[in-house]
């Protein structure tokens, strides 16, 4: 299979991007991750990009040169798809036209519910019996582009912030994946 060049933009833990680097190891996965973003030095994901030896960059979006340097990058890279992966920053027009319909995100709700932060409290104080994660196109909106695939998960009674996020996080694991596998079908 050729795979086509992707790249994931972070800005914290990067749990997700570990997730989807390990797939991307697999013969048959359709994206081959080539470069990572974060929109800070310190997010702890960067680590991830040396253990698995993918170059990343520092996009600072307030900085022009840097902006414009990094946008090179990507091109350069043939990056075909652009994952957001707990990645903080709202991209503007200027970025998403110069990869329409090519940039998707992972959120930990059943969107269109409980948009923007502090997803698992708003779910909680809904008092909801279902939540679960949702893959979707990105547009200026925040959390508002295409639905591309959502996962379901249960909330229990016992749930707190963490609870909660950590059974999330394993569904939004195999959301990505087979989001990913769904888009290049
Ligand atoms: C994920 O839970 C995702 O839903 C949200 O940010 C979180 C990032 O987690 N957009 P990680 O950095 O992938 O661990």
């Amino acid at each position: 299979m050729v795979k086509k060049n992707a790249c994931v933009f972070i800005s914290g833990t990067g749990t997700n991007l570990k997730a989807l680097i390990k797939s991307s190891r697999e013969y048959n996965f359709p994206i081959n991750i080539n470069c990572i973003v974060s929109s800070t030095k310190k997010a702890d994901g960067l680590n991830f990009a040396k253990i698995y030896k993918i170059p990343y960059y520092i996009l600072n979006l307030n900085n022009q040169l840097n902006f414009q340097s990094v946008l090179q990058k990507l091109k350069g890279n043939n990056v075909s798809l652009i994952c957001l992966a707990g990645y903080m920053k709202i991209l503007k027009k200027n970025f998403l036209n110069k990869f329409n319909g090519k940039i998707i995100n992972i959120h930990p709700s059943l969107l269109p519910k409980h948009k923007g932060l502090d997803a698992y409290k708003k779910v909680l104080e809904s008092k909801e019996k279902i939540t679960g994660c949702t893959v979707h196109y990105v547009n200026e909106k925040l959390d508002s582009g295409k639905k591309i695939l959502q996962k379901k998960v249960f909330i229990s009674s016992n749930d707190n912030e963490k609870t909660l996020k950590a059974r999330v996080q394993q569904a939004e694991y195999r959301a990505y994946a087979e989001a990913v596998i769904k888009l290049f079908k």
